[in-house]
């Protein structure tokens, strides 16, 4: 069996930070999204990863690189004709999967648990597609089963009635019926080979369909509040450890990692579950739970709650609480000058959002 990653697409509702950062590396409590998928395929003992690229894209072959971090063989293969669909990213990697069987894992899914089950069964089950269910409150915003007794009849992509509760996560597991069934299918209304006319085909086709639930929390980070939510997860179960110095005015409660070379200054409060990279400088702050800061970071004067923020970033001075933000690298939160004219001086760029 090989694993396929999905890695490219256009990341619209993370923008403005996909604008000039892929969204598989952006941190997830300090760590590339995109690690947390290769770690859960690494574990099942797949050893040939296939990651799907946009065309022309070196950020995440230059982060990734070959492989041998989680002892798999990387091979990226760039998705031709743009991002045209989850099974048009199948298609796309038709001659690399051969005649094997395929975990297809979108890259931007984050679960806490193990897929090695899935594989399992998949295998005892000699299945030709078996789906990971997840129950959500919201399955609008994905693929939906719909199901005939305890039998899935049917998928169907982001429906207006969803007919079940349960979300298709992005962890497939297909025998080699699933390249037959993305090179049939046509595209949707809005232009895309949908994974879901896949598996609706591979069901009508007469191919053993079968689901698990997963279990543990599973998060889809397609939009700001995802990342956060999945930061705030993968926070939950940090170790605890300081690399870093922290000076006797500063407390630290809770699960908190501090960095290598990370000065925690005077009168820094840190309540956990939190992160801060190495080489960062902290004084006057209260970090609250659910924050990530990254490298070379400077926080001075800032209350900060659940929020991420990348590397060399600095929050100087704000007067109110920073919460519930992403912050890219190389940004400059700092105070208002009280020199005239008065007011906020704001330099930023396309499809920003600020809340004053
Ligand atoms: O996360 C689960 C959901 O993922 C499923 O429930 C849906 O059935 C499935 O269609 C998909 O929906 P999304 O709207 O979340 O897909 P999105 O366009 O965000 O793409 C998911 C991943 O695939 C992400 O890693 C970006 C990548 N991608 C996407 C497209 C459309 C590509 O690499 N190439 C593409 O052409």
């Amino acid at each position: 069996m090989k694993a396929l990653i999905s890695a490219g697409g256009r990341g619209t509702r993370l923008r403005p930070i996909t604008h000039t950062l892929n969204k598989h590396l952006f941190p997830i409590a300090n760590k590339p999204m995109i690690f947390y998928a290769l770690e859960k395929v690494s574990a099942t003992g797949i050893k040939q990863v296939g990651i799907n690229i946009n065309q022309g894209d070196k950020e995440i072959k230059k982060a990734v690189g070959s492989g041998k971090k989680w002892g798999v063989e990387i091979e990226y293969i760039e998705q031709k004709g743009g991002a045209l669909g989850l099974a048009h990213v199948v298609k796309n990697a038709k001659d690399w999967i051969g005649k094997d069987e395929l975990l297809f894992y979108l890259g931007d899914n984050i679960i806490s648990g193990s897929i090695k089950p899935l594989v399992n069964k998949f295998k005892r089950e000699k299945l030709d597609c078996l789906l990971a269910l997840s129950k959500v409150p919201d399955p609008e915003r994905f693929g939906v089963p719909v199901f005939k007794g305890e039998r899935i009849v049917k998928v169907e992509e982001k429906p207006e009635n969803p007919k079940s509760n349960f979300a298709v996560t992005g962890i497939y597991v297909y025998s080699n019926l699933i390249v037959e069934a993305v090179s049939a299918i046509k595209p949707s209304s809005r232009d895309e080979l949908e994974i879901s006319d896949a598996h609706t085909y591979i069901i009508e086709k007469g191919g053993k369909v079968g689901y698990e639930e997963i279990t543990g929390w599973w998060k889809d980070t397609g939009k700001p509040e995802d990342l956060l939510e999945g930061n705030g997860l993968v926070l939950a179960n940090i170790a605890s450890e300081i690399k870093g110095s922290v000076d006797k005015s500063s407390k630290i409660k809770g699960r908190v990692f501090i960095g290598k070379n990370t000065k925690i200054g005077k009168n820094v409060s840190i309540t956990g579950p939190a992160i801060i990279g190495q080489g960062c400088r902290l004084k006057n702050s209260v970090i609250e739970s659910y924050t990530s800061i990254a490298d070379g970071c400077e926080i001075r004067g800032t209350d900060i709650y659940n929020t991420i923020i990348c590397d060399n970033s600095q929050l100087v001075d704000c007067k109110k609480r920073i919460a519930n933000s992403l912050i890219g690298r190389d940004c400059k939160v700092i105070s208002e000058k009280l020199s005239q004219p008065r007011g906020h001086r704001l330099i930023i760029g396309d499809n920003t959002e600020i809340e004053l």
